[in-house]
């Protein structure tokens, strides 16, 4: 059987609020491999971990994501309306590494200073929205962090995912080096042959897809890419794609995954 890395869906995000520090330092102490985040832009150009096209369900604010500036995201509470959802019974306060919005500059710096090996699974969000502006920020940002090259001495390892063709070739012509996983709801035509557009190297199926095509995980395998599937987040559906035989599972509930793997 392949041992799958771990990689904490938007953070431990089940327990904690998605998308905030305090759920991927709690992804990092439950001792997963890696992080998974979106990343959308403010009206002012800044990178944001947000999943949503609008601050709605995950934040007290209203409206797009995009309309507002960073300083206007910064004044809102990211993480109070998870503990409303989930009827939490802990009832320890919220800090700020709860409800703050978190920037991916934030999340880097946090990645970096966590003093372990961490890789990064960054999707690019709306990649048509900001007419490629996301995945140049992007590239830009990973540049100065010195990123945007596999270095095999350096802790931090960043792959970049789109469900989006367009975003994964605008990503391999700004970074040719950098890792890219192009996600996949549904099976495009490609696919037969098991070969991922733009020189992906890493397919991302969802769990859906895996279970109504078995073959699927072995085909893409058997043609040279790795597998990373999403998101994994109860126990048939682990048994699933641990029997498949994938190189990467994403899931809100990485102490699980990582318990049933006897790590
Ligand atoms: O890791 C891939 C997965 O996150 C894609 O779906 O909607 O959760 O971003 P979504
Ligand atoms: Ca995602």
């Amino acid at each position: 059987m392949t041992v799958p890395l771990v990689f904490a869906h938007r953070g431990a995000s089940y327990d904690l609020p998605e998308h905030t520090l305090a759920a991927y330092l709690r992804a990092l102490d439950e001792g997963a491999d890696g992080l998974e985040c979106d990343v959308r832009l403010t009206r002012d150009g800044h990178l944001v971990c947000v999943h949503d096209r609008r601050l709605d369900r995950t934040s007290n604010g209203r409206g797009l994501v995009s309309a507002r500036t960073l300083a206007e995201l910064e004044a809102l509470d990211f993480g109070s309306w998870h503990r409303a959802a989930t009827l939490a019974e802990d009832d320890a306060p919220l800090d700020e590494s709860h409800t703050r919005l978190l920037t991916l500059e934030r999340l880097l710096d946090a990645v970096l200073a966590a003093g372990r090996p961490v890789r990064l699974l960054i999707e690019t969000k709306h990649p048509s929205r900001y007419r490629g502006g996301v995945e140049r920020r992007l590239v830009e940002m990973l540049r100065r962090y010195g990123l945007a090259e596999p270095r095999p001495d350096h802790p931090v390892q960043v792959t970049v995912m789109s469900f989006s063709p367009l975003a994964v070739r605008r990503v391999r012509e700004l970074a040719p080096a950098l890792p890219t996983v192009l996600l996949l709801e549904m099976l495009p035509r490609l696919l037969p042959l098991g070969r991922l557009p733009f020189g992906s190297r890493i397919a991302g199926p969802g769990v859906d897809l895996v279970r109504a095509r078995p073959r699927l995980v072995p085909a893409l395998r058997a043609a040279g890419n790795s597998v990373y599937v999403w998101t994994v987040n109860e126990p048939e559906d682990l048994e699933l794609v641990l029997e498949t035989g994938v190189d990467g599972v994403i899931t809100d509930r990485p102490a699980h995954a990582l318990a049933r793997l006897g790590r």
